[in-house]
């Protein structure tokens, strides 16, 4: 065995958690709107919808750890996430399990092709989203 290291110190560094979380929304944000501008098109290419699921999917599943204690606006560097998310964790919690259980669905449904389908779990994700942005996320 060779000599052990530390472990990596941005899961618990609030500012190197506070860039990777908003790293990760904003591919998910991409990865959304990759999703709609297929949905919308007349021949929405399935490879894309697949590939564009599964980042929300895996990044979904990337999330929750990046929202260690003092990681909230007292960090010191600029963050959108409201003190609430530490007041009110077991619901925060919740709002991020369900992102991850619909985007999960999404990549079976993507799978499948159906685009009706797709467009109704896909709108089944971006709730929530919406949802948690309206109770956890400043200037929405
Ligand atoms: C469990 C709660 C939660 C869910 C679910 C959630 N978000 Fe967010 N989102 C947040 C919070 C909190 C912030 C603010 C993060 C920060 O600034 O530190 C945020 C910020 C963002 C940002 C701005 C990132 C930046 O700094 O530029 C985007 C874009 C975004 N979310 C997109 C999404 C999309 C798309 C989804 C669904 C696929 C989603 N979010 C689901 C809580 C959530």
């Amino acid at each position: 065995m060779g000599p052990l290291t530390a472990a990596p110190a941005a899961s618990s560094a609030p500012k190197a958690a506070i860039a990777a979380r908003q790293a990760g929304y904003k591919k998910m944000g991409a990865a959304m709107k990759a999703l709609n501008d297929q949905l919308k098109s007349d021949a929405p290419v399935k490879a894309t919808l697949v590939a564009a699921a599964q980042a929300l999917a895996t990044t979904a599943r990337e999330q929750p750890k990046f929202f260690p204690a003092g990681s909230g606006p007292a960090a010191g560097v600029p963050t959108d996430a409201l003190p609430n998310i530490w007041t009110d964790r077991a619901n925060f919690d919740a709002q991020m399990a369900k992102l991850i259980g619909e985007s999960g669905k999404l990549v079976v449904v993507a799978n499948g092709g159906n685009a009706e389908a797709i467009r109704v779990q896909a709108k089944a994700t971006g709730a929530t989203c919406a949802a948690c942005h309206r109770q956890f996320r400043a200037d929405t």
